[in-house]
């Protein structure tokens, strides 16, 4: 469900902009300065923050960047990081735009983990492209993610989830972890997103999966 237009979200995106960028390419290549870590998470699709705001507290040593195109979405996930007075900002910073830049924002092999949460599903058979797990992504991710870089991916859509197994496995990835129901077990070290928390208040399955890259020839990377 989109979320409605916020009026204010234009006018505070453009005065707090030392938090949440539209174009962070200065930042290509130094991201790890920028939040004094070793290990660097992109969140695609961040929504309203939950995952991001919650990983970034938990794993306080490790750098936390969300990119989420709806700026109104995005404005309320950096408002809530900026407003909560525990939060702190040090090791992470949002981009509001589409993930489809990401190319001018981070340096190849500059990304440890991508995280994909409940992505739009595109159901539609014209619109698979879109999907951020299908070919066109999977070829940029690879790029810039480190030798020994990870996708994690979680989504509530079967369909999704499948055709993204097919995705990840035609593309070259191997995977580390995949359930067919990952909430079964309590997972404590990974937050539950906004729309996580509504399919497991319906008591439905989430579906998950950890994808490495993989040399060109296929074989694991070492
Ligand atoms: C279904 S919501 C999930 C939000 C959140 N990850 C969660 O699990 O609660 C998907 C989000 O991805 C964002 N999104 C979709 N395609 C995107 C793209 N190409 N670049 C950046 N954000 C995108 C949408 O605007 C939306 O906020």
């Amino acid at each position: 469900m989109r979320m409605r237009k916020k009026k204010w979200a234009d006018p505070w995106i453009a005065e707090h902009g030392d938090y949440i960028y539209e174009d962070p390419s200065a930042f290509k290549g130094k991201w790890r300065d920028l939040l004094n870590c070793e290990i660097l998470h992109v969140e695609i699709g961040t929504g309203k923050g939950d995952y991001l705001n919650h990983m970034a507290a938990m794993y306080p040593n490790e750098g936390w960047v969300g990119i989420e195109k709806d700026r109104s979405a995005a404005a309320v996930a950096a408002r809530k990081a900026l407003e909560d007075e525990n939060c702190d900002l040090h090791n992470k910073r949002m981009i509001v735009n589409r993930a489809e830049m990401m190319e001018e924002w981070f340096e190849e092999n500059e990304i440890d983990i991508i995280h994909l949460n409940f992505s739009d599903p595109w159901p539609k058979k014209g619109t698979h492209k879109r999907r951020l797990s299908s070919k066109t992504f999977l070829d940029m991710y690879r790029k810039l993610l480190k030798d020994d870089g990870k996708i994690r991916m979680k989504t509530d859509n079967k369909d999704l989830f499948e055709d993204s197994v097919c995705y990840f496995t035609a593309n070259g990835w191997m995977f580390e972890e995949f359930s067919v129901d990952y909430r079964r077990e309590p997972h404590e070290e990974d937050a539950i997103t906004e729309y996580e928390q509504r399919f497991l208040d319906l008591n439905q399955p989430i579906y998950q999966l950890c994808a490495i890259r993989c040399k060109e020839n296929g074989d694991m990377v070492e």
